[in-house]
């Protein structure tokens, strides 16, 4: 299960993770209040499960509490590649002076983690990733060993970080990891990890997807399966321990696996077209 970046940062914040301060609104009243309260400059920010959101115009700095209304209004009911807006994150806008990209993903094919880590993060990252490889590191991270301060240090300097900034990036790297292992994440991604214009590091963004067969190990985070925003039926089927799939046509499929349902699908959609295109 993916999460919203806000629920990522709720579990990065749990594990002490430095994070910006920030507020979730579904209005742009509340978005208002949202910026009157974290007080001045803002970012409003689409909680969608996509990425681009930023080259999408779902992210945007508003200068106040009425910007942060106005810009709310653009953002919310948003369609951002497919998933419309019901809610934006108002955060504190910070001053950057850098942008730097961690993450921890699950590596099926070599049975292990994987760290990637650039001095070049932001929303071009994967521009950087294509035409500048060597610039994003690749670290495998032993799950069972796991990532000692020593690893995490090794990552930083791999990475070509600022080296004033190597102790305390490792300090995030291992916070990171845990939120991996304690949370059973198969994605922890941070892009842009930033360092301040006052030098502090914080985590602007946050992606996480969990393990949804570790589920039964986390009850604590059942609410990130229901965000109520859910098709209902869909959610309905699921309370019944069902998969249900909305799609377009007039002939609904019960079927049992889901290679099986697609190709009853096909051959009832082939067999359709004898009656005017029915699916
Ligand atoms: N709180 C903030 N203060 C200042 N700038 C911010 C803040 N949040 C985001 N930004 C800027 O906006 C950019 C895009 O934000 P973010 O990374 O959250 O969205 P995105 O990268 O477009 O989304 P995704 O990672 O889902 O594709 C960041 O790289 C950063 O430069
Ligand atoms: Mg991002």
């Amino acid at each position: 299960m993916d999460l919203y970046e806000y629920e990522a940062k709720q579990l990065f914040g749990e594990h002490e993770v430095p994070l910006a301060e920030r507020q979730l609104a579904s209005t742009p009243e509340q978005a208002a209040a949202s910026a009157a309260r974290l007080g001045g400059r803002v970012v409003v920010k689409a909680q969608v499960k996509t990425s681009g959101r930023g080259k999408a115009g779902g992210v945007k700095v508003a200068e106040g509490p009425e910007d942060a209304r106005a810009k709310a209004e653009q953002i919310l009911g948003m369609d951002i590649k497919g998933h419309t807006v019901h809610r934006v994150l108002v955060e504190e806008a910070t001053d950057i002076a850098e942008e730097y990209y961690v993450s921890f993903l699950l590596d099926r094919a070599n049975r292990s983690f994987l760290s990637i880590c650039s001095a070049q993060g932001g929303m071009e990252i994967e521009e950087v990733a294509a035409t500048r490889p060597e610039a994003v590191v690749r670290t495998p991270v032993d799950p069972l060993a796991g990532l000692d301060r020593a690893a995490a240090l090794a990552i930083c300097r791999a990475a070509g970080l600022p080296e004033d900034l190597h102790p305390p990036t490792a300090v995030v790297l291992q916070r990171l990891w845990r939120v991996a292992v304690e949370e059973d994440a198969t994605l922890v991604e941070v892009n842009p990890l930033v360092r301040t214009t006052g030098n502090r590091l914080v985590a602007l963004d946050g992606k996480v997807t969990l393990d949804d067969n570790a589920l039964d190990r986390h009850p604590e985070r059942f609410p990130f399966h229901d965000d109520g925003l859910a098709d209902s039926r869909e959610a309905r089927a699921k309370e019944k321990g069902l998969n249900y799939v909305k799609l377009d046509g007039q002939v609904g499929i019960i079927g049992n696996g889901a290679g099986l349902v697609m190709s009853t699908l096909d051959v009832v959609a082939y067999a359709g077209e004898e009656f005017g295109g029915v699916k």
